[in-house]
């Protein structure tokens, strides 16, 4: 269960992280954050590519960046798209990686400059989670 303050952390890093990203070909910018199983909050930014193909989302940056120190438990996912209207859920890709490292009852919070708040089980975005019995081997 994710406490108010802790929703209130995420929220507030996830739209402190869209100042990273680097997106001159969409312009669309992105801030997300993830709860790691320790308290403690990582972000990443959307890094676009001139190649369009090779353009990393927020959510996988934030994960990346977490697994990179050492994190390998994800409680929590918060993503701010503030140039949307309408909040915007990770993309398939995105829900895979994040299904590497959070459980099925992760609730991943997404909203957009538009105002309200989305928030789902990560297992609601990604129901028949392919290899699950693999993961974390
Ligand atoms: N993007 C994300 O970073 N996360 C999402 O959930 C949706 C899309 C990025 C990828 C690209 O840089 C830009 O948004 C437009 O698709």
């Amino acid at each position: 269960m994710l406490s108010k303050e802790d929703r209130t952390r995420l929220m507030e890093a996830a739209r402190g992280a869209v100042s990273g990203s680097y997106s001159p070909y969409s312009r669309f910018r992105v801030g997300a954050a993830v709860l790691c199983d320790d308290g403690s909050i990582v972000t990443g930014a959307n890094v676009e590519n001139r190649s369009y193909g090779l353009t990393i989302c927020a959510e996988r940056s934030a994960v990346a960046a977490a697994v990179s120190m050492g994190k390998r438990r994800l409680a929590a996912v918060a993503v701010f798209c503030p140039d949307s209207r309408d909040p915007v859920p990770p993309c398939g890709a995105c829900r895979q990686v994040l299904s590497e490292f959070a459980p099925a009852d992760a609730p991943v919070l997404f909203f957009a400059g538009g105002g309200g708040t989305r928030e789902v089980a990560l297992g609601d975005l990604l129901p028949f989670d392919s290899l699950h019995d693999l993961a974390g081997r």
